[in-house]
Parts: C-alpha cells; structure tokens; sequence
C-alpha cells in the first residue's frame, strides 16, 4: 500500500502551507510546482462522482471547515493493482470516508496524539450516525491515519476552509472482526496471532454476534495469553467456561474507542473495570493491559483493542482462585490450544510485546478490497 520508500524520504516532512483557496478548489486547481506526488486521480474522480463534489463543496462550504484526507496517484494506482487492476468498489463511499466535518488540523493534532474521527460515510451521510471513523496518531511531525489499514500523512495543506492531509495510501473503511482476525492470522506475526481467538468464537457460535452486533467494543486476547490460559487450566474446565469467558471480553453497546476508567457491563453479565491513566489502559481486576495504540483496530461495528490476557469473569475466578492468568513463559508453552479451539499449528508462544505490527493490520492484499465491498454493501 506504501508508496516507495525512495518517494517518502524524498518528502519533505510534514510541513503545512497556507492556500488563500477553499478545500474544494486546492484539489480542483492545479498544484503548486514542485509537490513530489500527484492528486490526479483524487481530482478527476471528485468531479466526475456528483456525490464526491457534493460533499466536497458541502465539508468546505456549508459546514465551516473540515478535513479531507487525499490519497496520492501512487495510492490509487497501488489499491488498483491490489484489486487485480479493477477499479476501486464502492468508490463514492471510499470517498466519503476521506471526509470528516472535524478539523484535523496541526494545533488538534499536538493536543490529540490519538483520536478517532467521524467521517461522512455513515448509513446517514451527513447526519453521520453512525459513522465509520478514522483512527489519527499523531506523533509529529508524523501522522499515521487508520482505517482497514494504516498510511502515513506526508503533505498538509491548510485551504481557507480546513486542512488537506495528503496521505500515501487510500483510506479503506474498516471491516469486521472476523475479517481483521483472518487478515492478521495470515500475517503469521507471532504477537499479533489470534488464532485461538478466532476458532474460540467459532466453537461456541459467536462469531456473527461480534460480527453484526452494533455498537460493539471486543478484548481480543493474543495467542499468547490463550495458551497461558490452556496452561493454567484443565482442559474440561475451559471448555466448560469458554463462552462466559468469551462474551465476558465483550461490551454489546457501546464503543469505547478509548475506554475511560470505570465499569463497562459485558455480553457476559458482569463488569469489567477499566482503568485508564494517562492512556495507559489496564483492566482492573485482572491486570490485563491493552497493547499499544497500534494494536486498536476500527470495526465497521465498533472497535478491537488488542490484550495480553485473557479476562476471566468473577464468578468463575472464584470458583478458579484466580480472575487473571499471566502471560505464558516464553517456551514449552505450547501444551494445548483453547478448549473448543481447533489446534490450528500456531507458533510457540511469543515473549509478547506491544510491538507495532498491528500497523501492518493490512493483511492480505486478497482480503482487503473484498472487505471493502462487505463493509460499504452494509453501510449503503
Ligand atoms: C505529476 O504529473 C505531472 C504531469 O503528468 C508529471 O509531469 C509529474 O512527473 C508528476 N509528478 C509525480 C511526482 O508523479
Ligand atoms: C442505519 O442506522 C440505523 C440507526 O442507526 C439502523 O437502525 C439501521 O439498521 C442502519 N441501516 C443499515 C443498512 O445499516
Ligand atoms: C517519523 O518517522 C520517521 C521515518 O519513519 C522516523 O525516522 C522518525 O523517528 C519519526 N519521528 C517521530 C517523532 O516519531
Ligand atoms: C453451535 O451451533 C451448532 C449448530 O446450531 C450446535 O450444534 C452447537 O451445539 C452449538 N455450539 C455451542 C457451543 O453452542
Ligand atoms: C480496582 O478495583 C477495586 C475493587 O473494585 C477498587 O477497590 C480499586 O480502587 C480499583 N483500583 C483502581 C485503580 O481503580
Ligand atoms: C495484579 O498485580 C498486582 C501487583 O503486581 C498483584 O498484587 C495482584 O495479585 C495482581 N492481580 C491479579 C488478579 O493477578
Ligand atoms: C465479515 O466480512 C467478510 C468479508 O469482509 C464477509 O464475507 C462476511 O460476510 C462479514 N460477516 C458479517 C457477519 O458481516
């Protein structure tokens, strides 16, 4: 999805430059010589969709600024090609999902290292509710954007209307859990497997509720904690817990994109206490931590955040003496899988570590832009 690398280091970093024009007309006139990228494509498939225009002029003009995320030439002819040289589905809808009526400018990005922002694709346009959003980490002078997968800003330009933040990669619109299970799973990056997970869900028919419930917010526990968990637990008793333990790392309405501290009811019944200092998020209780911000993944329905640990209700701690199972020792530990969970080869488990793969959340390239045509067929 990334442009060359030759191409970005011939970037300059993020430097924003003034227009005396509106959003709309930056993108519909020419460039200023000298730009290492082109916006082309962008410009060509905004005036020919009315419903780009539309909502081009409607971010710039009726609404008082906003933000338009614009892929390069690279970036479109990049996801062409990852389409089998097909055009981009859904491309309206793509599009919308460039747009948000927030303000992304560099003062909101010094005071919000991460953020997620509505966009105007939504099941109501404009009203945007529910809107799919975006995930923005800042950490200057670099600003990567998120939506099915991750691009990095590499150009602002500041319109008289809002701000311009060229990017190196199409948007595309979140999917599904299911989807951004499998696409990881096919990463084969060991701390970022959930294998166990995702036939965990399977085994006790789970998997469409977190598919289609909305709003949802899932804990999704690595490989690694699930193997602690086989470790810890006879298999008998894991079968017998597996879907109170599965819905317990699931709140059914609401998406906590970042969880503030408090108790959150689960699909399960109980609560879970959250504990969120300074966007260090553990839950209370169990001592699981959330990974780093790049292991929080957008749902077409809600939100994913990445776990160390797999939580365990109180009733059922109880009756275990423990509401938490460590992290597993880094080798021999691959006694058994989840019960319930086929034994899908998983690798040993790793020494986890927060890590930033989740960046590469992308998964195959197979995958992505039929998860796009899922996620926008659901939206439209
Ligand atoms: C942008 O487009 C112009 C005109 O087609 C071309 O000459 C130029 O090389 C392009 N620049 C980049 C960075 O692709
Ligand atoms: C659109 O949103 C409304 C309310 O938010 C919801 O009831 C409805 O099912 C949604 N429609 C689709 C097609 O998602
Ligand atoms: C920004 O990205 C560049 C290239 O990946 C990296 O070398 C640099 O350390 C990053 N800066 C910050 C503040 O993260
Ligand atoms: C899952 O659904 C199948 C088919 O309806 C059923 O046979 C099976 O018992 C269910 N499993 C669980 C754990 O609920
Ligand atoms: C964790 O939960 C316990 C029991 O509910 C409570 O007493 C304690 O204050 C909580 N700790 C934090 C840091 O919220
Ligand atoms: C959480 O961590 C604290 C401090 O390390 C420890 O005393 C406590 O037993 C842990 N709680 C659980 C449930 O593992
Ligand atoms: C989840 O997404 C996949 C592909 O992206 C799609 O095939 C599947 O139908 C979706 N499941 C639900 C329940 O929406």
């Amino acid at each position: 999805m990334r442009i060359s690398n030759v191409l970005k280091t011939a970037l300059a970093p993020l430097v924003a430059f003034a227009s005396a024009q509106t959003i709309e007309q930056t993108l519909t006139a020419a460039l200023p010589a000298g730009k290492a990228y082109n916006l082309s494509t962008l410009q060509s498939l905004i005036t020919e969709s009315s419903l780009g225009k539309d909502e081009f002029t409607r971010v710039g003009g009726l609404l008082g600024g906003g933000t338009v995320f614009a892929p390069t030439d690279a970036s479109f002819a990049a996801t062409v090609a990852l389409n089998g040289g097909n055009p981009i589905p859904f491309v309206a809808q793509v599009l919308l999902y460039h747009i948000s009526t927030k303000l992304v400018d560099t003062a909101y990005l010094q005071a919000n290292k991460l953020s997620f922002i509505p966009t105007l694709l939504g099941n109501n346009s404009l009203a945007s509710v529910p809107s799919q959003v975006i995930k923005v980490e800042a950490n200057l002078p670099n600003v990567t954007v998120s939506g099915l997968i991750p691009v990095e800003v590499i150009d602002t330009i500041v319109a008289s209307n809002g701000v311009i933040h060229v990017v190196d990669g199409v948007l595309l619109p979140p999917s599904n859990v299911s989807t951004i299970l499998t696409n990881l799973n096919a990463l084969n990056d060991a701390t970022l497997s959930f294998k166990q997970l995702a036939s965990a869900l399977d085994s006790q028919n789970l998997t469409t509720i977190v598919n289609t419930a909305s709003p949802i917010t899932i804990f999704a526990p690595t490989d690694s904690a699930f193997f602690a968990v086989a470790n810890a637990v006879p298999a008998a008793t894991l079968t017998k817990m597996l879907k109170s333990v599965l819905t317990y790392h699931v709140i059914g309405d609401a998406v906590a994109y970042q969880p503030s501290s408090g108790s959150y009811k689960t699909l399960q019944g109980e609560s879970i206490t959250v504990v969120n200092s300074g966007g260090s998020i553990k839950i209370n209780g169990s001592n699981a931590s959330f990974l780093s911000s790049g292991a929080i993944v957008v749902l077409s329905n809600g939100v994913v955040h990445v776990i160390d640990t797999v939580l365990v209700p109180p009733t059922i701690a109880a009756s275990l003496g423990s509401n938490t199972l460590a992290p597993a020792s880094p080798s021999g530990t691959t006694k058994a899988p989840a019960a319930g969970a086929s034994s899908t080869g998983a690798a040993a488990p790793p020494t986890a570590k927060p890590g930033n793969a989740a960046r590469s959340v992308a998964g195959t390239a197979a995958g992505i832009l039929g998860a796009v045509a899922a996620a926008v067929l659901v939206l439209a």
